[in-house]
Protein backbone atom coordinates (compact mmCIF):
# COMPACT_ATOMS: atom_id res chain seq x y z
CA UNK A 1 0.00 0.00 0.00
CA UNK A 2 1.09 3.50 -0.60
CA UNK A 3 1.04 6.58 0.98
CA UNK A 4 -2.04 8.39 1.57
CA UNK A 5 -2.69 12.35 2.67
CA UNK A 6 -6.02 13.22 4.40
CA UNK A 7 -7.00 16.83 4.84
CA UNK A 8 -9.59 17.53 7.79
CA UNK A 9 -7.97 14.94 9.71
CA UNK A 10 -8.71 16.26 13.24
CA UNK A 11 -11.78 16.59 12.40
CA UNK A 12 -15.06 13.73 13.09
CA UNK A 13 -15.23 11.97 9.51
CA UNK A 14 -11.56 12.97 9.01
CA UNK A 15 -10.30 10.75 12.38
CA UNK A 16 -12.59 8.01 10.65
CA UNK A 17 -10.94 7.81 6.88
CA UNK A 18 -7.34 8.46 9.26
CA UNK A 19 -8.33 5.14 11.36
CA UNK A 20 -9.43 2.60 7.94
CA UNK A 21 -6.47 4.05 6.07
CA UNK A 22 -4.26 2.36 8.51
CA UNK A 23 -6.40 -0.38 8.57
CA UNK A 24 -5.61 -1.18 5.12
CA UNK A 25 -1.92 -0.54 5.57
CA UNK A 26 -1.53 2.90 4.13
CA UNK A 27 1.08 5.08 4.81
CA UNK A 28 -1.41 7.76 6.69
CA UNK A 29 -0.22 11.03 6.32
CA UNK A 30 -2.82 13.32 8.52
CA UNK A 31 -3.34 16.88 7.48
CA UNK A 32 -3.66 19.68 9.83
CA UNK A 33 -3.52 23.04 10.89
CA UNK A 34 -1.13 24.05 13.47
CA UNK A 35 -3.71 24.66 15.82
CA UNK A 36 -5.90 21.02 15.12
CA UNK A 37 -6.64 19.25 18.25
CA UNK A 38 -4.63 15.56 17.93
CA UNK A 39 -6.73 14.06 20.64
CA UNK A 40 -8.40 11.21 17.91
CA UNK A 41 -5.42 10.77 16.20
CA UNK A 42 -3.28 9.10 18.39
CA UNK A 43 -1.99 5.83 16.78
CA UNK A 44 1.89 6.07 16.67
CA UNK A 45 1.56 4.62 12.55
CA UNK A 46 0.08 8.59 11.80
CA UNK A 47 2.92 10.97 9.83
CA UNK A 48 1.75 14.71 10.68
CA UNK A 49 1.61 17.37 7.60
CA UNK A 50 0.21 20.94 8.75
CA UNK A 51 -1.06 22.97 6.06
CA UNK A 52 -1.87 26.42 5.55
CA UNK A 53 -4.30 26.55 2.86
CA UNK A 54 -4.94 30.36 2.61
CA UNK A 55 -2.59 30.87 -0.49
CA UNK A 56 -1.18 28.62 -3.31
CA UNK A 57 2.54 29.47 -2.54
CA UNK A 58 1.84 28.13 1.03
CA UNK A 59 0.30 25.16 -0.04
CA UNK A 60 3.56 24.66 -2.31
CA UNK A 61 6.04 25.26 0.09
CA UNK A 62 4.82 22.54 2.17
CA UNK A 63 4.08 20.11 -1.24
CA UNK A 64 7.98 20.91 -1.85
CA UNK A 65 8.98 20.38 1.53
CA UNK A 66 7.19 16.93 1.49
CA UNK A 67 8.96 16.29 -1.87
CA UNK A 68 12.81 17.16 -0.79
CA UNK A 69 11.81 14.21 2.27
CA UNK A 70 10.96 11.73 -0.73
CA UNK A 71 7.40 11.73 0.54
CA UNK A 72 4.80 11.79 -2.53
CA UNK A 73 1.23 11.20 -2.14
CA UNK A 74 -0.55 8.50 -4.49
CA UNK A 75 -4.07 9.08 -2.85
CA UNK A 76 -5.22 12.04 -1.45
CA UNK A 77 -8.80 12.21 0.42
CA UNK A 78 -9.53 16.34 0.41
CA UNK A 79 -11.97 16.06 3.44
CA UNK A 80 -11.08 19.10 5.24
CA UNK A 81 -14.08 21.94 5.15
CA UNK A 82 -16.53 23.96 6.93
CA UNK A 83 -20.33 22.70 7.87
CA UNK A 84 -20.68 25.83 9.99
CA UNK A 85 -18.88 29.03 10.09
CA UNK A 86 -18.86 32.42 12.38
CA UNK A 87 -18.70 34.68 9.04
CA UNK A 88 -20.75 33.82 5.72
CA UNK A 89 -17.92 34.48 3.28
CA UNK A 90 -15.54 31.79 5.01
CA UNK A 91 -17.73 28.93 3.75
CA UNK A 92 -16.51 30.20 0.38
CA UNK A 93 -12.89 30.82 1.51
CA UNK A 94 -12.52 27.53 3.08
CA UNK A 95 -14.62 25.07 1.32
CA UNK A 96 -13.85 26.39 -2.51
CA UNK A 97 -10.90 28.66 -2.23
CA UNK A 98 -8.56 26.34 -0.05
CA UNK A 99 -9.61 23.47 -2.73
CA UNK A 100 -8.23 25.68 -5.18
CA UNK A 101 -4.99 26.74 -3.72
CA UNK A 102 -4.26 23.28 -2.79
CA UNK A 103 -4.89 21.42 -6.72
CA UNK A 104 -3.20 24.68 -8.11
CA UNK A 105 -0.38 23.89 -5.59
CA UNK A 106 -0.16 19.90 -6.79
CA UNK A 107 -0.17 20.66 -10.30
CA UNK A 108 2.64 23.12 -10.29
CA UNK A 109 4.83 21.02 -7.97
CA UNK A 110 4.42 17.89 -9.89
CA UNK A 111 2.68 16.44 -7.25
CA UNK A 112 -1.07 15.55 -8.44
CA UNK A 113 -1.89 12.10 -7.09
CA UNK A 114 -3.23 8.93 -8.51
CA UNK A 115 -7.01 9.99 -7.04
CA UNK A 116 -8.13 12.77 -5.60
CA UNK A 117 -11.05 12.55 -3.74
CA UNK A 118 -12.86 16.01 -2.77
CA UNK A 119 -15.63 15.37 -0.09
CA UNK A 120 -18.91 17.46 -1.47
CA UNK A 121 -22.21 17.31 0.18
CA UNK A 122 -25.63 16.49 -0.98
CA UNK A 123 -25.93 20.24 0.22
CA UNK A 124 -24.02 21.38 -2.92
CA UNK A 125 -27.44 20.10 -4.98
CA UNK A 126 -29.82 21.17 -2.57
CA UNK A 127 -33.13 18.76 -1.85
CA UNK A 128 -35.26 16.93 -4.36
CA UNK A 129 -38.36 18.49 -5.36
CA UNK A 130 -41.00 18.55 -2.46
CA UNK A 131 -43.85 18.06 -4.78
CA UNK A 132 -43.14 15.24 -6.97
CA UNK A 133 -41.05 13.58 -3.75
CA UNK A 134 -38.56 12.09 -6.45
CA UNK A 135 -34.81 11.43 -5.26
CA UNK A 136 -32.09 13.94 -6.39
CA UNK A 137 -29.88 12.27 -8.76
CA UNK A 138 -26.34 12.93 -10.82
CA UNK A 139 -28.07 14.38 -14.16
CA UNK A 140 -30.09 16.71 -11.85
CA UNK A 141 -29.48 20.51 -12.46
CA UNK A 142 -27.72 21.47 -8.87
CA UNK A 143 -30.11 23.91 -6.71
CA UNK A 144 -28.16 24.24 -3.21
CA UNK A 145 -30.56 26.05 -1.01
CA UNK A 146 -27.54 27.74 1.93
CA UNK A 147 -24.18 29.33 1.79
CA UNK A 148 -22.41 25.85 2.99
CA UNK A 149 -24.35 24.18 -0.73
CA UNK A 150 -23.25 26.86 -2.63
CA UNK A 151 -19.55 27.18 -1.63
CA UNK A 152 -18.96 23.25 -2.15
CA UNK A 153 -20.51 23.62 -5.40
CA UNK A 154 -18.37 26.12 -6.88
CA UNK A 155 -15.63 23.86 -5.16
CA UNK A 156 -16.90 21.30 -7.48
CA UNK A 157 -17.08 23.04 -10.54
CA UNK A 158 -13.98 24.28 -10.30
CA UNK A 159 -12.10 20.46 -10.16
CA UNK A 160 -14.68 19.09 -12.98
CA UNK A 161 -12.92 22.29 -15.18
CA UNK A 162 -9.73 20.90 -15.04
CA UNK A 163 -8.57 18.85 -17.87
CA UNK A 164 -6.43 15.57 -17.36
CA UNK A 165 -6.92 15.78 -13.56
CA UNK A 166 -8.05 12.96 -11.99
CA UNK A 167 -10.95 13.85 -9.42
CA UNK A 168 -13.71 12.01 -7.61
CA UNK A 169 -16.27 13.27 -5.59
CA UNK A 170 -18.37 12.07 -3.10
CA UNK A 171 -21.69 14.22 -1.93
CA UNK A 172 -22.62 12.28 1.56
CA UNK A 173 -26.12 13.06 2.82
CA UNK A 174 -25.98 13.40 6.64
CA UNK A 175 -23.64 11.80 8.53
CA UNK A 176 -23.80 10.31 11.90
CA UNK A 177 -21.80 8.31 14.44
CA UNK A 178 -19.00 8.17 17.39
CA UNK A 179 -17.68 11.85 18.03
CA UNK A 180 -20.18 13.72 15.62
CA UNK A 181 -21.37 17.14 17.53
CA UNK A 182 -24.53 17.97 15.44
CA UNK A 183 -26.78 15.26 15.88
CA UNK A 184 -25.34 14.59 19.53
CA UNK A 185 -27.32 17.77 20.19
CA UNK A 186 -30.76 16.07 19.23
CA UNK A 187 -29.84 12.71 21.06
CA UNK A 188 -28.98 14.42 24.22
CA UNK A 189 -32.36 16.68 23.81
CA UNK A 190 -34.10 12.74 23.51
CA UNK A 191 -32.04 11.92 26.42
CA UNK A 192 -33.18 14.97 28.90
CA UNK A 193 -36.88 13.84 27.78
CA UNK A 194 -37.90 16.10 25.46
CA UNK A 195 -38.57 15.21 21.33
CA UNK A 196 -38.96 18.55 19.42
CA UNK A 197 -39.95 18.72 15.61
CA UNK A 198 -39.63 21.12 13.41
CA UNK A 199 -43.08 22.41 11.26
CA UNK A 200 -45.91 20.06 10.71
CA UNK A 201 -44.82 18.80 7.08
CA UNK A 202 -43.42 15.44 6.69
CA UNK A 203 -39.90 15.25 5.89
CA UNK A 204 -38.28 12.57 4.23
CA UNK A 205 -34.30 12.03 5.66
CA UNK A 206 -31.37 10.49 4.59
CA UNK A 207 -28.18 8.98 6.48
CA UNK A 208 -24.82 7.48 6.28
CA UNK A 209 -23.53 5.80 9.27
CA UNK A 210 -19.39 7.45 9.37
CA UNK A 211 -18.09 3.69 8.94
CA UNK A 212 -19.90 2.89 6.08
CA UNK A 213 -18.83 6.21 4.22
CA UNK A 214 -15.08 5.51 4.95
CA UNK A 215 -15.89 2.15 3.52
CA UNK A 216 -16.82 3.50 0.72
CA UNK A 217 -14.33 6.27 0.28
CA UNK A 218 -11.58 3.81 -0.06
CA UNK A 219 -13.44 1.47 -1.84
CA UNK A 220 -13.73 4.43 -4.57
CA UNK A 221 -10.32 5.42 -4.35
CA UNK A 222 -9.13 2.45 -5.42
CA UNK A 223 -11.55 1.29 -8.08
CA UNK A 224 -10.86 2.47 -11.66
CA UNK A 225 -13.42 4.88 -11.96
CA UNK A 226 -12.91 8.84 -11.75
CA UNK A 227 -13.76 12.24 -12.99
CA UNK A 228 -16.97 11.22 -11.88
CA UNK A 229 -19.42 12.14 -8.34
CA UNK A 230 -21.96 9.89 -6.63
CA UNK A 231 -24.04 10.54 -3.68
CA UNK A 232 -23.61 8.81 -0.66
CA UNK A 233 -26.93 7.19 1.86
CA UNK A 234 -27.42 3.95 3.19
CA UNK A 235 -29.79 3.49 0.10
CA UNK A 236 -32.96 3.78 2.73
CA UNK A 237 -35.40 6.81 3.63
CA UNK A 238 -37.03 7.63 6.51
CA UNK A 239 -39.16 9.85 8.12
CA UNK A 240 -37.86 12.31 10.39
CA UNK A 241 -39.43 10.79 13.66
CA UNK A 242 -37.31 7.88 13.16
CA UNK A 243 -34.22 8.89 14.59
CA UNK A 244 -36.47 9.55 17.51
CA UNK A 245 -37.65 6.44 17.70
CA UNK A 246 -34.30 4.78 17.65
CA UNK A 247 -32.93 7.18 20.39
CA UNK A 248 -35.28 6.04 22.80
CA UNK A 249 -36.09 2.86 22.42
CA UNK A 250 -31.89 1.96 23.15
CA UNK A 251 -31.63 4.76 26.23
CA UNK A 252 -34.93 3.56 27.56
CA UNK A 253 -36.69 7.23 27.89
CA UNK A 254 -40.16 8.76 27.63
CA UNK A 255 -40.38 12.14 25.79
CA UNK A 256 -42.75 14.93 25.88
CA UNK A 257 -43.22 15.71 21.48
CA UNK A 258 -43.86 18.97 20.33
CA UNK A 259 -43.33 20.86 17.29
CA UNK A 260 -42.38 24.47 16.62
CA UNK A 261 -44.10 25.87 13.68
CA UNK A 262 -41.77 26.87 10.90
CA UNK A 263 -42.45 30.98 11.33
CA UNK A 264 -41.58 30.27 15.00
CA UNK A 265 -38.02 28.29 14.10
CA UNK A 266 -37.86 30.86 11.47
CA UNK A 267 -37.12 34.11 14.00
CA UNK A 268 -35.71 32.10 16.26
CA UNK A 269 -32.59 31.84 13.58
CA UNK A 270 -32.70 35.45 12.25
CA UNK A 271 -32.35 36.53 15.81
CA UNK A 272 -29.96 34.12 16.90
CA UNK A 273 -27.38 34.75 13.89
CA UNK A 274 -27.90 38.86 14.50
CA UNK A 275 -26.64 38.18 18.18
CA UNK A 276 -24.30 35.20 17.38
CA UNK A 277 -22.81 37.32 15.00
CA UNK A 278 -22.27 40.83 17.62
CA UNK A 279 -20.78 37.75 19.99
CA UNK A 280 -18.64 36.73 17.33
CA UNK A 281 -20.10 32.87 18.04
CA UNK A 282 -20.93 30.08 15.55
CA UNK A 283 -24.90 30.01 16.30
CA UNK A 284 -25.96 26.48 15.97
CA UNK A 285 -29.07 27.39 14.23
CA UNK A 286 -29.56 30.03 11.42
CA UNK A 287 -30.92 30.99 8.49
CA UNK A 288 -29.23 28.52 6.31
CA UNK A 289 -29.83 25.88 8.62
CA UNK A 290 -33.65 26.61 9.04
CA UNK A 291 -33.75 26.11 4.94
CA UNK A 292 -31.97 22.86 5.54
CA UNK A 293 -34.55 21.73 8.02
CA UNK A 294 -37.29 23.09 6.65
CA UNK A 295 -36.67 21.26 3.66
CA UNK A 296 -39.06 18.02 3.09
CA UNK A 297 -37.44 15.81 0.13
CA UNK A 298 -33.72 14.84 1.44
CA UNK A 299 -33.60 11.76 -0.68
CA UNK A 300 -31.38 10.90 -3.36
CA UNK A 301 -29.74 8.43 -6.00
CA UNK A 302 -27.84 5.38 -4.46
CA UNK A 303 -27.96 3.02 -7.27
CA UNK A 304 -24.48 4.32 -8.70
CA UNK A 305 -22.89 3.38 -5.69
CA UNK A 306 -24.09 -0.31 -6.12
CA UNK A 307 -23.28 -0.63 -9.94
CA UNK A 308 -19.90 1.15 -9.94
CA UNK A 309 -18.69 -0.26 -6.65
CA UNK A 310 -20.80 -2.76 -5.85
CA UNK A 311 -21.36 -0.89 -2.20
CA UNK A 312 -24.41 -1.78 -0.07
CA UNK A 313 -24.35 0.00 3.46
CA UNK A 314 -23.39 -2.62 5.77
CA UNK A 315 -25.33 -0.26 8.78
CA UNK A 316 -29.22 0.67 8.94
CA UNK A 317 -30.16 3.47 10.92
CA UNK A 318 -30.80 1.68 14.05
CA UNK A 319 -27.79 -0.52 13.76
CA UNK A 320 -25.62 3.27 13.53
CA UNK A 321 -27.72 4.43 16.11
CA UNK A 322 -27.52 2.12 18.74
CA UNK A 323 -23.42 2.00 17.86
CA UNK A 324 -23.12 5.66 18.53
CA UNK A 325 -24.86 6.03 21.18
CA UNK A 326 -23.47 3.42 22.79
CA UNK A 327 -20.09 5.20 21.84
CA UNK A 328 -21.63 8.39 23.44
CA UNK A 329 -22.46 6.71 27.07
CA UNK A 330 -18.81 4.89 27.13
CA UNK A 331 -17.35 8.18 26.90
CA UNK A 332 -19.03 10.34 29.65
CA UNK A 333 -21.18 12.10 26.49
CA UNK A 334 -24.77 11.24 27.79
N1 LIG B 1 -20.89 15.68 8.89
C1 LIG B 1 -21.72 15.62 7.86
O1 LIG B 1 -22.91 15.33 8.01
C2 LIG B 1 -21.21 15.89 6.46
C3 LIG B 1 -22.07 15.64 5.37
C4 LIG B 1 -21.62 15.86 4.08
C5 LIG B 1 -20.33 16.32 3.88
N2 LIG B 1 -19.52 16.58 4.94
C6 LIG B 1 -18.16 17.07 4.66
O2 LIG B 1 -17.22 16.20 5.28
C7 LIG B 1 -16.05 16.93 5.61
C8 LIG B 1 -15.71 16.67 7.08
O3 LIG B 1 -16.79 17.12 7.87
P1 LIG B 1 -16.93 16.75 9.42
O4 LIG B 1 -18.36 16.52 9.67
O5 LIG B 1 -15.96 15.73 9.82
O6 LIG B 1 -16.58 18.17 10.07
P2 LIG B 1 -15.60 18.54 11.27
O7 LIG B 1 -15.64 17.53 12.35
O8 LIG B 1 -15.93 19.95 11.61
O9 LIG B 1 -14.15 18.49 10.59
C9 LIG B 1 -13.73 19.47 9.68
C10 LIG B 1 -12.25 19.32 9.43
O10 LIG B 1 -11.86 20.33 8.49
C11 LIG B 1 -10.78 21.07 9.03
N3 LIG B 1 -10.80 22.47 8.62
C12 LIG B 1 -11.79 23.38 8.82
N4 LIG B 1 -11.41 24.57 8.36
C13 LIG B 1 -10.15 24.43 7.87
C14 LIG B 1 -9.22 25.32 7.27
N5 LIG B 1 -9.48 26.61 7.08
N6 LIG B 1 -8.02 24.81 6.88
C15 LIG B 1 -7.72 23.51 7.08
N7 LIG B 1 -8.56 22.62 7.64
C16 LIG B 1 -9.76 23.09 8.04
C17 LIG B 1 -10.95 20.99 10.54
O11 LIG B 1 -9.69 21.26 11.14
P3 LIG B 1 -9.60 21.80 12.68
O12 LIG B 1 -9.77 20.58 13.53
O13 LIG B 1 -8.27 22.41 12.75
O14 LIG B 1 -10.72 22.78 12.85
C18 LIG B 1 -11.41 19.53 10.69
O15 LIG B 1 -10.32 18.66 10.68
C19 LIG B 1 -16.34 18.40 5.32
O16 LIG B 1 -15.75 18.74 4.08
C20 LIG B 1 -17.86 18.45 5.23
O17 LIG B 1 -18.30 19.48 4.39
C21 LIG B 1 -19.92 16.37 6.22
Amino acid sequence: MGNILITGASGFIGSFLVEKGLEMGFQVYAGIRSSSSRKYLQDPRICFVEFDFSTTEKVTETLESCRNNNISFQYIIHNAGLTKARKKEDFYRVNCQNTVHFIEALIQTGMVPEKFLFVSSLAAFGPGNPDSGLPVRLADEPKPIELYGKSKLEAERYITSLENFPWLIVRPTGVYGPKEKDYFVFFQTINRGMEPYIGFKKQILTFIYVRDLVRFIFIALSAPHTRKAYFVADGREYPSEIFAQITKKVLGRKTIRFTVPLPVVKTIATVGERLAGLWGRTPTLNTDKYNVLSSTNWRCETEPLQLDFGFTAEYDLERGVTETLAWYKKEGWL
